[in-house]
C-alpha cells in the first residue's frame, strides 16, 4: 500500500496521509492549510465546504479524500491569478455580497462551477444552481447580483481575447 496519497489541488501536486477515508475538507484545511472552505453542517447540506472537482461541485465534508485522487481539485485559493482577484471575488466585494463571510468561499466556488458550464446564466438559473448553499446572513439578492456581474465581466473578457 502507498504510504501517501497524491492530490492535485489548484494545479499543484500534494502528498498527504494515506488514510483514504479522511474527509477531503480536513485534508485541505489541516494538512494543506487551505482554509477557505469552511466546516459547517458536516453533512453535505449547507455548502460552506464547497470545492470543485473536475469542474463539478464537491461537498468536501462528506467526500473521502481517496475518492478524489487523480482528479483536479480547485479551491477558493486557486482562483486569483497574478495577484488579481477573480471577477467573482471582485464582484462579491463590490456588491457587498457577504456579512460574516462564513458562507462566501462555498458560494464563490459554487458560482465558479456554474460559470464553467454556463457562461451567461439567467437569474433563475443562478438561483436554482445556488440552492445548495446556505447564507445565514441572508445575502442572497446581492450574491445573485454579484454572480451576474462576474458572468458579464468574464464574457467581455473572453470576447476581448477572441482573435480577429
Ligand atoms: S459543511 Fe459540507 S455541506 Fe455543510
Ligand atoms: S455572509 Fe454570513 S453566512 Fe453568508
Amino acid at each position: 500500500m502507498s504510504s501517501v496519497l497524491a492530490l492535485s489541488v489548484n494545479g499543484s501536486i500534494h502528498r498527504v496521509s494515506p488514510d483514504a477515508e479522511r474527509p477531503l475538507l480536513l485534508v485541505l484545511r489541516d494538512d494543506l492549510e487551505l482554509t477557505g472552505a469552511k466546516i459547517g453542517c458536516g453533512e453535505g447540506e449547507c455548502g460552506t465546504c464547497t470545492v470543485v472537482v473536475d469542474d463539478e461541485l464537491c461537498r468536501a465534508c462528506v467526500t473521502p479524500v481517496g475518492a478524489v485522487t487523480g482528479k483536479r481539485i480547485r479551491t477558493l485559493e486557486g482562483l486569483a491569478e497574478n495577484g488579481q482577484l477573480h471577477p467573482l471575488q471582485q464582484a462579491f466585494l463590490e456588491y457587498g455580497a457577504l456579512q460574516c463571510g462564513y458562507c462566501t468561499a462555498g458560494m464563490i466556488m459554487s458560482a465558479w462551477a456554474l460559470l464553467q458550464h454556463n457562461s451567461a446564466p439567467t437569474k433563475p438559473e443562478i438561483v436554482a444552481h445556488m440552492q445548495g448553499n446556505i447564507c445565514r446572513c441572508g445575502c442572497y439578492p446581492r450574491i445573485v447580483q454579484a454572480i451576474q456581474q462576474a458572468a458579464e465581466q468574464l464574457s467581455v473578457r473572453a470576447g476581448l481575447e477572441v482573435p480577429r
